[in-house]
């Protein structure tokens, strides 16, 4: 009984966790200083870049601003490089950019 009462605990917690999508929390934690969802703040919105650019050209503005702001058009780089994220967590952003999309 004891067993089942800590397995109950166990999935209902980890559910609690999986509310805030992965994304977000990394979003929260690493851009919103700059960026907002919807409206310009020191950065474009995530709404403004999920509607014109593709995962690529979001992947590396992520990782290597310095090389890819010209080719998005832009004057100056003052993005910082996000170079240690991992590969996944690079993905759960660009996927929680991509969720502003105007469907
Ligand atoms: C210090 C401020 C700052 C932080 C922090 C920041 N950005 Fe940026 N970001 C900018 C600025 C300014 C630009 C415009 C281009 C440039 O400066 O390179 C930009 C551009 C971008 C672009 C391309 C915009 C376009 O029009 O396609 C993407 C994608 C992006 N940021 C994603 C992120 C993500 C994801 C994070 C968090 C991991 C992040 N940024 C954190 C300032 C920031």
């Amino acid at each position: 009984m004891r067993h089942l009462i800590f397995i109950t605990f166990l999935l209902l917690s980890t559910t609690s966790f999986a509310d805030e999508s992965k994304g977000e929390k990394l979003f929260k934690e690493y851009c919103w200083g700059c960026h907002h969802q919807t409206s310009m703040a020191f950065g474009p919105s995530f709404k403004e870049i999920a509607n014109k650019r593709n995962e690529g050209q979001m992947i590396s503005q992520i990782i290597d601003p310095a090389n890819t702001y010209k080719q998005l058009g832009f004057k100056r780089n003052a993005m910082p490089p996000f170079n240690d994220l991992s590969m996944d967590e690079v993905k759960a952003l660009v996927e929680f950019i991509k969720s502003y999309k105007d469907k």
